[in-house]
């Protein structure tokens, strides 16, 4: 935000895409809070300071993404995350995608249960923290996989179409240390099908 244009940076903060309570009871005003405010916002100021003055300060956040070493990787690819994040979430979402989506789910994992299944275990199997992801590979089919720590897809020629965060900042004041009921509780009643539906059309480009 002001804080992005004072130091050059190409990109900001992004808005939530709905209220810190809209997301009860599956996850807390207060873990929205926490992460959005305290981790989310952190990491941008985290990178802020460490491309001052550099060459990066000019870049996307994208190329930073890709272009950067492990230490400002990790801060550029958090922000990143983090937005993907937000957008893959919404008040009253989860339930089952229609159309083309649903479609494709059925074809690249069985049904749209195996589906879940899937990736619940991608998002409950990636020991310690990090990320689980669908995504859309370059033949045209879904996939489900993880990535520790701030690893994403990017630049993987896979397009993320979803993603569930699994640091424990995520679920721990709500759930402590059962991530699944916090797996399940995004899978079931707040992950956003439009956004997927957007993203695998290429119209959203977030
Ligand atoms: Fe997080």
């Amino acid at each position: 935000m002001q804080a992005g244009k004072e130091t050059g940076l190409k990109f900001e903060l992004p808005s939530l895409p709905y209220a810190k309570d809209a997301l009860e009871p599956h996850l807390s005003a207060r873990t929205v809070h926490v992460h959005y405010e305290k981790h989310h916002r952190g990491y941008l100021a985290k990178l802020r300071q460490a491309i001052e003055d550099k060459p990066e300060a000019d870049r996307e956040l994208e190329e930073i993404i890709r272009s950067s070493d492990r230490g400002v990787f990790n801060l550029a690819a958090q922000v990143w995350n983090h937005g993907f994040y937000w957008n893959s979430l919404r008040p009253h979402g989860g339930g089952r995608p229609d159309g083309e989506l649903l479609s494709k789910i059925q074809r690249s994992f069985g049904s749209f249960d195996d589906f879940k299944r899937a990736f619940a275990e991608a998002a409950n199997g990636q020991f310690g923290s990090g990320w689980a992801w669908l995504l859309l590979d370059a033949h045209g089919r879904l996939r489900v996989r993880s990535t520790p720590d701030a690893e994403n897809p990017l630049g993987s020629g896979q397009r993320p179409l979803l993603t569930i965060d699994v640091w424990e900042h995520a679920y721990y004041l709500d759930y402590q240390n059962e991530r699944a009921k916090y797996v399940e509780g995004v899978i079931d009643h707040l992950l956003d099908w439009d956004f997927a539906q957007r993203r695998m059309a290429g119209l959203d480009a977030s």
